[in-house]
């Protein structure tokens, strides 16, 4: 039997496929560059050191980072944002977030309730999806002693203003963590103009780089409590934590080959220019939010085609469950999405959508008009037959 090809669209779940030169990095590194970074001074740990530096140099030029050390080396977003989150908070302190975060920003922070005792407040989106600036600046109390943000909706795509929200916390005076989940690679950032003082990114997704790479800008001046201590291959006499960076922040043997793949990822998406990255995605997601809207029973969540949003469509099919319309997508159709709570409870309740869930597909960078029409045509199918 002939092999259907796949149509890939879950790339706010990981991006796939990857850009040429990904993959030949990755071996190139294992062959030349496989041994301990920053443990021994022989030739292939040297290499080995030069591929992380490489790394992080190209993700300082992306993010307009001045001293690349300032990034550690993550497992994912997930890790970063955990390393920000507790090595940060103390008893008592107040955090301002959004009723838009995922899961992990969330459960970390419920976390501290619990262990430290600390509050959030979740500051609610507007009609449209987009969170106001204004509601961040009210929410803030002498307190608080970080603003947790996501940069782009996983569930509905909406952006939020990062520069304008980086405004009100410099005002302030209070950290701003953002998540960048969604939007590196795909939406400009800036951390100094946009005043970030903590950028948490995935190396796997807008990035083009493996799974299990990531990682966390921690702006010069903010001091945290590691998240994990251990080997560092530098100060081992010490029975502490060296305070120099970005050893203070990677303890133990970090993803070398994976961090090989993730430089030629970033140098991919410098290259392309991220306008051009996220303009055709923009335009494919549009293309997609037509389509589906013109079918009989499905649903859209969020603003509509006329607000910029990262390329992300979630919907429901009347009386269609999504993990069932998922499914038949994947099965008779060969078209990969995501279906139910997307790790967001919170986004799905600002959708209204807690009860049901919801099917998201996301196009990407290499997705094609062809994969559009094929699942505009494929839910159509799904549900004229399943509500016949
Ligand atoms: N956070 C990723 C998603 O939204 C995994 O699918």
């Amino acid at each position: 039997m002939k092999e259907r090809p796949l149509i890939y669209l879950d790339n706010a779940a990981t991006s796939w496929p990857k850009p040429p030169g990904v993959m030949e990095a990755m071996e190139r590194a294992m062959r030349e560059a496989a041994a301990n970074p920053g443990r021994g001074s022989h030739e292939m740990a040297v290499k080995a050191s030069r591929v992380l530096f490489e790394g992080r140099k190209m993700l300082a030029r992306l993010f307009k980072i001045a001293n690349p050390n300032d990034i550690a080396f993550m497992l994912n977003t997930t890790h970063a944002l955990n390393q920000a989150i507790q090595g940060l908070l103390a008893p008592g302190d107040h955090v301002v977030t959004t009723a838009m975060e995922h899961n992990s920003v969330r459960r970390p922070l419920e976390a501290l309730k619990r262990k430290l005792g600390i509050q959030v407040t979740y500051v609610p989106v507007g009609a449209d999806g987009i969170l106001k600036p204004n509601d961040v600046r009210h929410a803030i109390t002498p307190a608080t002693k970080l603003v947790a943000v996501t940069h782009s909706s996983n569930l509905l795509g909406t952006i939020a203003p990062i520069g304008d929200i980086g405004a009100v916390t410099r005002t302030a005076g209070v950290p701003l963590l953002v998540d960048a989940a969604q939007s590196a690679g795909v939406l400009e950032i800036d951390v100094e103009g946009m005043n970030i003082d903590l950028l948490a990114f995935p190396g796997h997704k807008g990035l083009m780089g493996p799974q299990g790479t990531g990682g966390l800008y921690i702006r010069p001046d903010l001091e945290l409590e590691p998240l994990m201590q251990g080997g560092t291959g530098s100060r081992s006499e010490s029975p502490e934590q060296p305070s120099t960076r970005p050893d203070r922040y990677e303890a133990g043997t970090p993803n070398t080959i994976g961090i090989a793949g993730l430089t030629e990822g970033v140098r991919f998406v410098i290259g392309e220019t991220v306008q051009r990255v996220h303009a055709q995605e923009l335009s494919l997601t549009r293309e997609l939010m037509a389509g589906l809207s013109e079918i009989p029973g499905v649903r859209l969540l969020g603003p509509g085609p006329e607000i910029e949003r990262t390329a992300i469509v979630a919907f429901t099919v009347d009386g269609v469950d999504p993990s069932e319309t998922a499914f038949l997508l994947d099965r008779q159709f060969g078209i990969a999405v995501r279906s139910g709570f997307h790790c967001t409870p919170l986004g799905h309740e600002s959708a209204g959508t807690t009860e049901t869930g919801a099917v998201r597909a996301s196009p990407g960078y290499f997705s094609q008009q062809s994969d559009i029409v094929s699942l505009i045509s494929a839910v159509k199918e799904i549900g004229e037959t399943l509500r016949a």
